[in-house]
């Protein structure tokens, strides 16, 4: 049973506390801890005005498993032996596999829909050919050794994110009340950041950084139909399912534009966006990397324009106490865990140019971190 409590709020973040309001007070806390679902469903389906949940923090700065720690060493160095490493990134893709298929989600008939669909014929029309990837993209990842650039690990894509959303809230009867609390905070977590610091509630254009196969952006859609939605990867092939899927769904009033970019040097005019957001992103990527994303942001955005950034929080209660099998499982297909971790996200915004940076545990294990470019420079 997952504990739910309001976190040291000031600690998290540096603007006003936008957050905090009456329904967070010790007796609907106390009223809510019996259910969690009932408690989150309330806050997703608030408007504007209404807040973002809290989640329990752990008692230590990131995980012991993670960074510098004689822990985190001892992980690294099961991992780099090689016969070790094979071993557990079939291992890691077995547990992945079952534990979605007990939740329900039907990861291999999914992957089996999409490999015999018509997909392959998006990749031309997807693909930049003078993309040039950064290293850090060539190298295998989460279990494919081709990294993102392949199409198994397209059209495994979106059962994966179902069933990250499915191991954030394990309580939850379905995907769909799963997905309510994870995606609906954060899409919450966006419009009240947007809405108290951007200087006007417009938002007439979004940039999904990463967008995958496309979850994200669909979310980003659904929830502000009047603008203009852009989902951006680096994948090619993970671009084409998601414009593959978009063909077989009832045609859109926003119709999402799918670019093959690098986020770090998009291409895209200057001042264009109102939100720029990196879902799940991040912890892929080494910290250089991390750091070239947030200046590009800064770049697109307008002034007043918000910055959203949702990943792993270090100070999740639950990640802390992951169990050791499951911590070595994830870092065997995650090379750039340690740098995420390490990094203090919060001060490299603050760097890159954003201001009222704030920090939200918007499910148990995920923050959103979210930011605005100044209004005057
Ligand atoms: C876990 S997936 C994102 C999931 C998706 N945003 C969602 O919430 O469902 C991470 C994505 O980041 C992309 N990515 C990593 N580095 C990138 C970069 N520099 N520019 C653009 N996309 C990048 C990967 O190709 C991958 O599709």
């Amino acid at each position: 049973m997952a504990h739910y409590a309001l976190p040291p709020y000031s600690k998290l973040h540096d603007a006003t506390p936008l957050f905090l309001s009456p329904v967070f007070s010790s007796s609907a806390k106390a009223t809510n801890r019996r259910n969690p679902l009932v408690r989150m469903a309330g806050h997703v389906s608030t408007g504007g005005g209404g807040n973002v949940a809290s989640f329990e923090e752990g008692h230590l700065e990131r995980p012991r498993w993670t960074g510098e720690t004689p822990l985190s060493r001892l992980v690294g160095a099961l991992i780099s032996i090689k016969p070790l490493y094979s071993f557990m990134k079939l291992g890691a893709r077995r547990v992945l596999i079952s534990t979605a298929e007990k939740t329900n989600i039907p990861w291999r008939d999914m992957t089996k829909e999409i490999l015999e669909s018509e997909v392959y014929k998006e990749l031309e029309c997807v693909e930049n050919p003078a993309i040039v990837y950064p290293d850090y993209y060539l190298n295998p990842f989460h279990a494919y050794d081709e990294g993102n650039l392949s199409w198994l690990a397209a059209a495994e894509a979106e059962a994966a994110t179902m069933s990250m959303v499915r191991r954030a809230i394990p309580d939850a009867p379905s995907l769909d009340e799963a997905n309510k609390i994870v995606r609906g905070n954060w899409l919450q977590a966006i419009e009240q950041h947007h809405l108290q610091y951007s200087g006007s509630s417009t938002i007439r254009d979004i940039l999904d950084v990463g967008c995958s196969v496309g979850v994200s952006t669909r979310f980003l859609a659904d929830k502000f139909p009047s603008a203009n939605v852009t989902g951006l990867d680096l994948s090619p092939y993970f671009l084409a399912v998601a414009q593959y899927k978009d063909k077989r769904k009832a045609p859109r009033t926003n119709p999402i534009r799918w670019i093959h970019a690098n986020g770090e040097a998009t291409g895209l005019p200057s001042n264009s966006f109102d939100i720029v957001s990196l879902a799940y992103v991040l912890h892929e990527c080494p910290a250089r990397a991390i750091v070239g994303l947030l200046k590009e942001a800064l770049r697109l955005l307008r002034p007043g324009g918000t910055i959203a950034l949702t990943d792993n929080s270090p100070k999740s209660k639950i990640l802390q106490e992951l169990s050791p099998v499951l911590f070595t499982l994830m870092k065997s297909t995650e090379p750039f865990l340690d740098e995420y971790y390490m990094l203090d996200l919060e001060q490299a915004m603050r760097e890159a140019g954003f201001v009222t940076v704030c920090t939200n545990l918007t499910d148990p294990r995920h923050r959103t971190v979210t930011g605005t470019v100044p209004l005057s420079p």
